[in-house]
């Protein structure tokens, strides 16, 4: 065990700036077939590009999620922003699994200042009865995909809308919706968004590392990439002009439903925080049979982030762009690494 790691470890509430879920005592121990269950349903959680930039160390009753510095983007994710998110909707589903199985949880963004790659820190209470708002989302965590096809024209109705609203909020995060001339705006921004991705060859070389063709544990395989637009859409095609000839066309919807996910503060743990709140969103669509897509590219850039920021006009930090509604025809799958190649056991 390296010094000073178990060290850095203690009961709940250690270091702790801010906590994700009840207060309690961690005194489970868990189980090699708890830790599979576990860390099974974490690697499914979505990533940027499906770098899943991830690392879990179990101790006791309590399991890291490190950031790996090997799986974060340099050109798209220089901060580490996405990466952080990925990881927080990994702790996300770390909480559904372990509340299926009887376990309250609480996390703990940026646990320890010593360890500034611990990006947060889940304490698992003992085994008791199955947590109810989080074990009922445990069989969404395989059904989940992003869906980068067509949509139905049916829209969302409003109360599915505002249990995705309260998903959220569940999290300290908000979704704002954006109305007909905010998505006209967007359009805009989009496209001004992709034609920078498209002349910037550092980004473009980036994207080919990680999307494109077969790609069995990680990355994006072109039949995930979903059809190409047959004109210019609120859809991202992450391809970037690669695997073409493998695609068909499709005609995308024209006024997709379109939310912000947008959290009060911009820092480290902001963006964990973000995470959770995608996944737990997510997870809620998928059991009304939702799904999604996201819009990122006028977030991983400074300056449309702004403009976006403004267009929302609440001071709040935009975190993910999500294209939202009923899939029209089934999503490609993207593939994971095992579990047991981002895992460290300390007794
Ligand atoms: C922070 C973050 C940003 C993402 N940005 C985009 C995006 O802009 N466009 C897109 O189509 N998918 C985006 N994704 C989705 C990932 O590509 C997807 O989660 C990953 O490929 C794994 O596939 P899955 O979600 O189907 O499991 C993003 C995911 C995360 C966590």
């Amino acid at each position: 065990m390296p010094l000073g790691h178990a060290a850095g470890r203690g009961q709940a509430g250690e270091h702790e700036t801010t906590t994700i879920g009840p207060q309690m005592n961690t005194t489970a121990v868990l189980t090699d077939d708890e830790v599979g269950i576990l860390l099974a349903a974490a690697v499914q959680a979505p990533s940027i590009h499906n770098t899943q930039p991830w690392r879990f160390e179990v101790q006791g009753p309590v399991i890291d999620v490190l950031l790996d510095e090997e799986r974060t983007l340099a050109v798209a994710d220089p901060v580490g922003r996405a990466a952080r998110i990925g990881i927080g909707a990994a702790v996300f589903n770390l909480r559904v699994a372990a509340g299926m199985l009887g376990h309250e949880s609480r996390g703990v963004p940026n646990p320890d200042p010593m360890l500034p790659q611990v990006a947060a820190r889940l304490f698992l209470a003992a085994r008791t009865s199955p947590v109810p708002d989080l074990s009922r989302l445990y069989g969404e965590v395989g059904r989940r995909h992003t869906y980068r096809g067509p949509l139905l024209s049916r829209s969302v109705p409003p109360n599915v809308l505002h249990k995705l609203d309260e998903a959220a909020h569940a999290e300290g995060a908000d979704l704002h919706w954006l109305g007909p001339a905010e998505v006209t705006e967007l359009g805009s921004m989009l496209r001004r968004a992709d034609s920078d991705d498209l002349h910037d060859e550092d980004r473009l070389h980036e994207r080919l590392q990680w999307i494109g063709g077969d790609r069995p544990a990680d990355g994006i395989p072109a039949n995930a990439l979903g059809p190409l637009p047959a004109r210019h859409s609120l859809v991202r095609d992450l391809s970037a002009g690669f695997d073409s000839a493998q695609r068909s066309r499709a005609v995308y919807e024209p006024d997709p439903t379109i939310a912000v996910l947008c959290t009060p503060d911009e820092d480290t743990a902001a963006w964990v925080r973000a995470g959770l709140a995608l996944q737990r969103v997510l997870l809620v669509a998928t059991t009304y049979d939702l799904a999604a897509s996201f819009l990122n590219q006028v977030i991983e850039r400074t300056e449309p982030r702004y403009q976006l920021r403004d267009l929302i006009g609440d001071h709040s930090w935009p975190q993910m762009v999500i294209r939202i509604g009923y899939p029209a025809q089934p999503a490609g799958r993207t593939h994971r690494r095992d579990w047991r190649e981002s895992f460290d056991q300390w007794f």
